[in-house]
């Protein structure tokens, strides 16, 4: 292990990691989603560290995460009544709003798109961090999820460290924040045409949204323009080869609801109650999976309803070569 350390969220850790960030280091941190790999969103040298240490591509954007609602203003511009609404009701929450940038929002963290995504994150600790690091000068925090392009998010400090250990140097820090509470990325909502228009969902669901705007949900459905995240093929993706619902045979691995039986020389590798569990065990059953070499994982999908839709999502895409 090259370096990285793992700090407990004691109050004087988090300031020493929201120093850290200033400086233009690396701090993964928990939210409540999955965890993500930190940097000053206004500095150049910390931002593009995050793609090198991910090998993402350059022009795939990055959410800036903010404390509060009043730092809204300083890097969104002309922003719509909808996503005002949209904010009030569901920040701090798993909801990333793709808004009009202003000039802070620079070319190296917007991927050169003229809009920024922006979330205010509902996890203590996360929230804790972006005080210090606001009160230490910064402005938000960009971050992806804290994996490798194209593999699972990680939703404890133990997977950021199984996947970047290799990529992050001494001045880095992990704040281990237990296990995510969500377990699957936040809802994206591009809020830049007459409507929100739901570009990743997530566990704020359609069907929420929808009764709060249900007028403004059916305009949006016309609206087809801008780049779309998770594109790429096989995102979201254990090693193991994931297959949607099929039998599952002997020696394969297995995901679905604990109403659905596990045939015989099968291992279950998640077994949730609800779709919230579901959720949460969702990425941490891929990497099981991974770490005791398995070849093939049967998922059984929920039901496309409510949160059902994003574990759809998710598993689709892992589903995908
Ligand atoms: O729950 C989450 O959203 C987590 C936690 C850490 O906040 N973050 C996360 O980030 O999932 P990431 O980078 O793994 O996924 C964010 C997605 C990317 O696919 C990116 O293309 C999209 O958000 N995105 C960011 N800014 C965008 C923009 N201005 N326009 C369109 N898509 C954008
Ligand atoms: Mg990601």
């Amino acid at each position: 292990m090259i370096g990285s350390q793992i700090l407990v969220p004691t109050k004087k850790n988090i300031l020493k990691a929201a120093e850290s960030l200033i400086l233009g280091n690396l701090v993964a941190f928990p939210t409540e989603t999955v965890y993500g790999l930190g940097a000053s969103a206004t500095n150049e040298k910390g931002v593009s560290r995050i793609y090198e240490v991910k090998s993402r591509p350059k022009n795939h954007p990055l959410i800036v995460h903010i404390s509060s609602f009043s730092k809204l203003p300083m890097w969104a511009k002309e922003i719509p009544n909808y996503a005002l609404d949209l904010a009030n009701e569901f920040w701090p929450g798993p909801m990333t709003l793709i808004l009009r940038r202003t000039d802070i929002a620079k070319d190296f963290v917007t991927g050169g798109q003229d809009t920024v995504g922006l979330r205010i994150p509902n996890n203590e600790i996360a929230l804790r961090l972006l005080g210090e690091f606001e009160n230490a000068g910064g402005f938000g925090i960009a971050a992806p999820s804290a994996n490798r392009f194209g593999a699972v998010s990680p939703t404890s400090a133990s997977h950021v460290i199984a996947e970047l250990h290799d990529n992050l140097n001494h001045t880095d820090l992990v704040i281990d924040g237990g296990n995510a509470e969500i377990g699957i990325e936040s809802t994206i909502i591009d809020c830049t045409g007459c409507g929100p228009k739901i570009l990743r969902p997530g566990a704020i669901t359609k069907e929420s949204i929808a009764t709060m705007m249900p007028h403004l949900m059916k305009i949006s459905e016309n609206i087809n323009e801008i780049r779309f995240p998770g594109q790429f093929k096989s995102h979201y993706s254990p090693k193991a080869k994931v297959e949607l619902d099929v039998t599952p045979l002997p020696g394969d691995g297995m995901i679905g609801l604990m109403s659905i039986t596990t045939p015989d020389g099968v291992l279950r590798l998640a077994c949730p109650l609800d779709l919230e569990e579901y959720a949460q065990q969702l990425y941490g059953a891929f990497r099981k999976a991974d770490d005791i070499g398995l070849k093939r994982v049967v998922a059984i999908a929920p039901e496309r309803k409510g949160l059902g839709v994003a574990i759809c999502d998710r598993l689709r895409k892992a589903a995908s070569d």
